[in-house]
């Protein structure tokens, strides 16, 4: 199967399906789920939250042009964001010549928190903890033989004092395995479980028991060699580390780095039905952890004019568990991924991240954004302004004549035709 697919966003919508439906070997019934032929129910929609009163689509779309660890993969990405998909296989051509990404992953760690409070002798209270430390983690193993049975499970525990205002307080972090598993609800009932036990060791009394978002102990890393984009075009490939370095500096133009990486990861999270907040609440505390905000990607030049990429983020994900398997678009999203572990897709959502943020620093150290993101947003425009189906394509085609993407203008098309 090749990822490499030219002209994919000519197709339709129907053809596009048929193409991955082919490669992911997708049942007919898989196919239905996707087009909406057969729908998300409102039934369906109640029993994953509360008070339902409706379902909210967003468009789903695939990535092309992606080889990531030696294999080719179309990506899903959910997203109401015009440019993102578009940006990202744009960018993987760059890296496909060149092998695609690569990537390394620090293993599928999290960390529960349990708060130990009222302690008179802190110190001495976080010392006995370490010598429970097996007793602990015997007893919070307990709590999920069937994680221990894949070979996850609590493996470690840290003690942290933390200076409050009027007391120095504990934090017990139980450090956990949760192989494919995203892992919340498996940290959090360990932690849950074992608070009387720390109690009982401390002397002290427990409050909060949850799990850290602050998954650094879940990092991935990805790299690209980016084919060189600018040829000859010395001061464009300047303008391009101009605008990286402005973001390795200043935390203000970091945050917009960082958000359309997120742009990326966020739309594959979403489609795999996994947790878009942990991911950001993760992404953006990673980026801050050396007490200054930065950027999650970093980049040089390499060889013949070539761009390297690298992105380091945690990502808390999961194959197993959750709207992953209960969400049935997410489940044929994620079959498509054809990814055999949690690892294999934290992989695929970095090079996502690059890719995303290869192509808007290309776009922004080049032409600006705006020509490209209103092109592609010129459809969802005549929309808003009122055309109806079947005249999209002819408004779009008037715009391209006009070489004009404004809201205005694309209204101005729209009354004329109706006129
Ligand atoms: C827009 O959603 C994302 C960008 O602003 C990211 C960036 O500036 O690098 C284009």
């Amino acid at each position: 199967m090749t990822s490499r697919i030219s002209k994919f966003y000519q197709r339709s919508p129907e053809e596009r399906l048929e193409i991955v439906a082919e490669s992911a070997g997708l049942s007919e019934e898989e196919q239905k789920i996707l087009s909406g032929e057969k729908k998300f129910s409102l039934n369906q929609a109640d029993h994953m939250i509360e008070n339902v009163i409706g379902v909210l689509p967003i468009p789903l779309g695939l990535a092309v042009n992606f080889k990531v660890d030696g294999k080719d993969v179309f990506v899903p990405m959910a997203t109401e964001e015009p440019s993102v998909i578009a940006a990202v296989s744009h960018a993987a051509k760059y890296s496909y010549s060149t092998g695609g990404f690569h990537t390394s992953y620090s293993g599928s760690i999290m960390r529960a928190q349990v708060q130990v409070t009222g302690l008179k002798d802190p110190y001495f209270a976080s010392a006995k903890l370490y010598e429970a430390k097996e007793e602990l983690l015997a007893f919070c193993n307990e709590q999920d033989p069937t994680l221990v049975s894949f070979g996850g499970g609590a493996i470690d525990l840290e003690v942290k004092l933390i200076q409050a205002e009027h007391e120095k307080m504990l934090v017990v972090h139980l450090i956990v395995d949760t192989k494919d598993a995203m892992g919340a609800n498996t940290v959090n009932t360990m932690a849950e479980a074992s608070a009387p036990l720390i109690e009982k060791i401390t002397g002290g009394q427990v409050v909060l028991r949850i799990l850290s978002n602050l998954a650094d102990r879940r990092v991935v890393r990805a790299r690209a060699v980016f084919e060189n984009p600018f040829g000859e075009d010395r001061e464009a490939a300047d303008r391009f580390m101009y605008a990286y370095k402005l973001a390795a500096h200043d935390p203000y133009r970091a945050t917009t780095h960082n958000k359309g990486i997120m742009n990326g990861v966020t739309a594959v999270v979403l489609a795999t039905g996994n947790d878009t907040r942990a991911i950001e609440a993760g992404a953006h505390a990673y980026a801050a952890r050396s007490g200054k905000y930065e950027t999650l990607t970093r980049y040089e030049f390499g060889d013949n004019g070539n761009i390297v990429g690298t992105i380091e983020l945690p990502l808390a994900i999961g194959l197993v568990g959750g709207a992953t398997q209960s969400h049935p678009v997410a489940k044929t999203a994620t079959k498509i991924l054809n990814a055999q572990t949690s690892e294999e897709l934290s992989g695929i959502i970095a090079s996502i991240g690059l890719a995303q943020n290869f192509a808007g620093l290309k776009a922004l150290a080049t032409e600006g954004i705006q020509k490209g993101h209103m092109k592609l947003h010129a459809r969802n425009m005549a929309a808003m302004a009122g055309a109806k189906d079947e005249q999209i394509d002819e408004v779009i085609r008037i715009a391209a004549e006009n070489e004009s993407y404004t809201f205005d203008g694309i209204k101005e098309i729209v009354k004329n035709l109706q006129s």
